[in-house]
């Protein structure tokens, strides 16, 4: 594999990384209600704990996408088609999805090469484990760094069809503005019949997305509160963990399911490298995430708003999830 780690990556600026986390976190605990970009859950620890929660059985998010590359995988590699094809992944994780649907271009002779984009380089080491020890022909480039930083490394390294993979959901996170700001900005960096798969978690019955957000093993509760401990170890933080609370619940106005890191008592955290004191009321929430889940009419108007046209959806059986196979249309100038 060659790892590229991109510039606001690199060693000599992780204290710029540092100093905007900080400044994200002063702003955001500064903030009423309080909030942290849920981007800053996925340090090496986070997305450590994020594979775990893929694989728990009440996160059934994983299983439905697993099930849809299971039931769909021949369909998709018939629509990519056989010229070559740059295949883009964002935000990768531990890639177990993935595998599923490289393993079947292989098998039906697509020639493409694999590119990850993570801002975690130990995700990026461990999928290229994983895919050497699986996929021993496979090229496979690796980009530490935010989404559109990688964008920006690909446009300007790599010619040719792409396939952009979006999977797991990840786009809920965004609001409806921000998400269509990022799929215009994804468009911006493809071509005219570029392909995009990207995965979404549709509207169901809310109990089964509360239990997905509040697993009995207690592992989306560790993950959030990571977010509490890397504020300590790396910002000098002092929160005391135990007197937080997680607190998973679904906003039906919204449309999501949103997480909650409360403080069960009155109490102060002082900030180290912000050289300052934050007070909590009891039972004062940080939010800390929103997982927005859809319909497949929100779906078609994110593809018609940014630029374009719906191939297919692909299901799972009990339609909890679906992956959606989007065409870059652009029009050509005409003379
Ligand atoms: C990686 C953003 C898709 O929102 O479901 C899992 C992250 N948070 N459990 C999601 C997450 C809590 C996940 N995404």
């Amino acid at each position: 594999m060659s790892v590229k780690i991109l510039n606001s990556f690199n060693v000599q600026d992780q204290g710029k990384a540092k100093e905007q986390f900080a400044l994200d976190v002063l702003k955001g605990l500064s903030t009423k209600p309080k909030e942290i970009p849920s981007k800053y859950f996925y340090d090496d620890e986070g997305s450590r704990l994020f594979s775990q929660i893929m694989e728990s059985e009440d996160y059934y998010l994983t299983d439905c996408e697993i099930e849809v590359f299971e039931k769909n995988k021949k369909d998709i590699a018939q629509k990519i088609g056989h010229s070559n094809i740059n295949i883009i992944e964002l935000g990768a994780g531990d890639g177990r999805k993935t595998k599923i649907l490289i393993d079947q271009f292989l098998k039906e002779n697509l020639s493409f090469k694999y590119t990850s984009i993570d801002i975690s380089k130990e995700a990026i080491v461990q999928i290229d484990r994983l895919f050497k020890e699986e996929f021993p022909a496979l090229e496979h480039t690796g980009v530490v760094g935010e989404y559109t930083g990688g964008l920006d490394w690909v446009s300007d390294n790599q010619s040719g069809r792409k396939l952009v993979l979006f999977l797991g959901s990840t786009i809920g996170n965004f609001d409806r503005p921000n998400a269509l700001v990022f799929l215009r900005v994804l468009w911006k960096h493809l071509n005219n019949d570029d392909l995009l798969l990207i995965g979404f978690d549709l509207k169901k019955e809310i109990d089964l997305m509360l239990l997905a957000y509040n697993d009995r093993e207690g592992i989306t509760k560790k993950f959030n509160f990571n977010l509490l401990t890397r504020m300590n170890n790396e910002l000098g933080a002092n929160f005391d963990l135990k007197n937080f609370m997680h607190f998973g619940t679904y906003n039906p106005n919204v449309g999501a399911m949103e997480s909650f890191i409360i403080s069960t008592c009155a109490q102060e955290v002082y900030v180290g490298e912000l050289e300052k004191t934050f007070k909590f009321k009891a039972f004062e929430p940080i939010h800390l995430e929103y997982s927005h889940k859809y319909l497949i009419s929100d779906i078609e108007s994110f593809a018609m708003e940014t630029g374009f046209e719906v191939l297919n959806h692909y299901f799972d059986s009990n339609h909890f999830y679906t992956n959606s196979l989007w065409r870059v249309k652009k029009e050509m100038p005409n003379g």
